[in-house]
């Protein structure tokens, strides 16, 4: 779906024709960019729309911008006003995947570090007709980028180098993804969501030196996990042949959701979906959005001192 006619550009509302940067800036020669998807789940009862932990995604985003050694770090307050702008300038009632950038806006050589440009603008989303029929997954051939030389947990736009040339060759393969492995052979993540699998009643998952992104769904499935279901949570490495025994598994991600794997090189799992009925009704439900999303949004409201809400 295309991308809302309203986007964000440096704080002002512009046509998405109008919403350019310069070819030569350093956004595009070095990919010196630091971004973040961002959900936005519209409420008919309540007339709103909820965005999904807002304040996690942006000082993420800063901790990208101080990483990348930007002049300027722009606000979690100034951000957040951008991307309610933005929304409310599109008149949103649906859902949304909100994508904002922070990047190098000069024409300058590999070390430029400012000005710094922002973008933010929204595509509509459908619920995926894979969060259903769950994904079949193949082992990439590509190594996942190492924390010592592109670090995963800072979201930069160069990293997908990485997750788009794995994600192409699953695809070609015939395969929905692919599932990506460290430089020391252990699972890391897919190519845009984190990695959990069920064993003997445990939910494991890859821990945070796995080069993985510090995904903000993951967190939220592991909390309710714990939290809501009673399960035990492990987050360790983990290697490639304890997936093919495992009992379930699934990705979660603020785009991909919460959407199941149902083979991992073409060895299916043995239940497929038991288990993550529970974490998806739990993510996707009305009743978890008016107390899951509705917190955040009164959690950001409070902090913040500005809505959560769309129009
Ligand atoms: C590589 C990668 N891993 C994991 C995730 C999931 O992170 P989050 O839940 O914060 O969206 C993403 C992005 O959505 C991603 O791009």
């Amino acid at each position: 779906m295309p991308t809302l006619p309203k986007m964000c550009l440096n704080g002002e509302i512009v046509a998405y024709e109008d919403c350019k940067i310069h070819a030569f800036s350093g956004a595009v020669k070095y990919g010196a960019g630091v971004f973040e998807g961002i959900r936005g789940y519209w409420n008919d009862k309540a007339e709103e729309l909820y965005i999904f932990r807002l304040p996690e995604h942006l000082e993420r985003l800063r901790f990208g911008m101080r990483v990348l050694r930007y002049d300027e770090i722009f606000s979690v307050e100034h951000m957040a006003d951008c991307l309610l702008r933005m929304v409310r300038a599109n008149s949103v009632r649906g859902n949304v995947h909100i994508r904002m950038i922070a990047y190098i806006d000069s024409d300058d050589e590999l070390v430029g570090c400012g000005p710094i440009g922002l973008v933010c603008g929204a595509v509509p989303r459908t619920p995926s007709p894979k969060l259903e029929t769950g994904v079949h997954i193949a082992i990439s051939s590509y190594q996942r980028i190492a924390d010592n030389a592109l670090p995963p947990r800072v979201k930069c736009t160069a990293n997908y180098v990485n997750n788009r040339a794995a994600e192409l060759e699953g695809k070609r393969n015939g395969y929905d993804g692919v599932l990506i492995l460290t430089n020391q052979g252990k699972v890391s993540e897919a190519s845009g969501a984190c990695f959990f699998m069920v064993k003997d009643g445990v939910l494991y998952t890859p821990d945070v030196t796995s080069d993985i992104l510090e995904s903000i769904t993951r967190a939220t499935v592991i909390e309710l996990a714990a939290k809501d279901l009673g399960l035990k949570v492990v987050e360790r490495s983990i290697d490639r042949s304890e997936v093919y025994g495992a009992s379930e598994a699934f990705f979660c991600g603020t785009g991909w959701e919460v959407l199941p794997m149902i083979s991992l090189d073409r060895l299916a799992s043995r239940r497929p979906r038991s288990f993550l009925a529970r974490p998806s009704r739990k993510l996707d439900h009305d009743r978890a959005h008016q107390s899951l999303f509705g917190q955040c949004r009164r959690r950001f409201a409070r902090d913040h001192g500005c809505a959560g809400g769309s129009q």
